[in-house]
């Protein structure tokens, strides 16, 4: 693990080396993986829609435990616009907070009533948004300790209005009072020390650590990322209004056909964007099946490696980029001498 480059106050927040966070991955953010994130000096989420059973959430929690040492690491809760796919969230949350999490990544609608349990018991959370409109809105009606605004280069839900994070960055830092943490596109350490020469206090990644060893998924489904270039994302379900960019395949093709004749019954949607087709698609190693999240950074995710490595190399690029501002500025000093 790389020594600590950059101290800010999400560093402090969430006890981490790196100003680095991988953000909940349904199906993938296992006690495995956020393990590996948490030893390798960030914070992970483990994700709690992944799972449903309370007993098996509570063994993923136990396992996280014992993988990081005690370590802290965190938990990923996502409001579904759906409201019956929430009634577990609250539970989940108790279960949690018994178990010792102190951290935690929300996401989705605004969760009022999760944020101030976790307040109540004096833990940490960041809420995750896609606009700096939703980010100013979130901060002035929740306690929340930071706000992660994800650009529309994300994989996942990149929300509406599809603002890159090289315009959201430094609006949602002059916006908004409580750090920020950027995400949506970042693969690189020079994007990473980039976005912190612009205020932002953290990041957030998804789709670089897709690759990841300790990622459970077929290879087959990593290769697909390592081949993807950033071109090769789809958006659809812009006109169900919950936009979603992932790997480009059969699935999102077909959707694309059903929106562009007019497509609007969600019913007809359904078999496409269901969750246990997404389940299926990493176990069988089939990138075809499911509407299966990957962001444009997919392009930088060009091996399949352990996520130290990737880590490391993030870091290492970080401190080069910062090197680089540093040597330009000496070389204008000296220009001017
Ligand atoms: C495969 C995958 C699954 C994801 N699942 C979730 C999820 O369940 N909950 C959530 O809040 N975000 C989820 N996200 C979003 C990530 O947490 C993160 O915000 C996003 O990946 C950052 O952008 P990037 O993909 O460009 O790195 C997912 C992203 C990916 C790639």
């Amino acid at each position: 693990m790389r020594d600590a480059l950059f101290q800010t106050r999400i560093t402090e927040l969430f006890g981490i080396r790196h100003p680095i966070l991988a953000g909940g991955l349904m199906w993938l953010a296992d006690a495995n993986y956020v393990a590996a994130v948490v030893n390798a000096g960030g914070m992970g989420f483990i994700t709690a829609k992944t799972f449903p059973d309370f007993k098996d959430f509570e063994a993923e929690l136990d396992k996280a435990q014992r993988l990081t040492g005690g370590k802290p690491f965190g938990v990923n809760l996502y409001m579904s616009v759906r409201p019956e796919q929430n009634a577990d969230l609250p539970a989940q949350l108790e279960i949690a907070l018994d178990k010792g999490v102190r951290h935690f990544e929300t996401a989705g609608l605004p969760p009022a009533h999760l944020v101030e349990r976790i307040k109540d018991a004096g833990a940490v959370v960041m809420h995750k948004v896609a606009t700096v409109k939703h980010a100013i809105s979130a901060t002035g009606k929740l306690p929340l300790d930071a706000i992660a605004v994800v650009g529309s280069e994300c994989g996942g839900h990149p929300g509406l209005n599809l603002v890159g994070s090289i315009v959201q960055a430094p609006l949602a830092v002059a916006r908004v009072s409580i750090p920020v943490v950027i995400g949506g596109g970042i693969g690189t350490g020079g994007q990473i020390a980039g976005l912190l020469a612009m205020g932002a206090e953290g990041v957030l990644l998804g789709t670089r650590f897709l690759v990841a060893s300790e990622i459970w998924s077929h290879d087959r489904i990593k290769q697909r990322v390592v081949d993807a270039d950033e071109t090769q994302t789809a958006l659809v379900l812009a006109s169900m209004r919950n936009t979603f960019r992932g790997i480009d395949n059969e699935t999102t093709r077909a959707i694309a056909k059903l929106e562009a004749s007019g497509v609007t019954d969600f019913e007809v949607y359904r078999p496409y964007v269901m969750g246990t087709a997404q389940k299926e698609a990493y176990t069988e190693g089939d990138p075809e099946k499911g509407i299966l999240s990957m962001g444009q950074a997919c392009v930088f995710a060009d091996r399949i490696e352990p996520v130290d490595a990737i880590m490391d190399r993030l870091v290492d690029e970080a401190a080069a980029a910062t090197g680089r501002l540093g040597a330009l500025a000496a070389s204008a000093r000296r220009a001017a001498e």
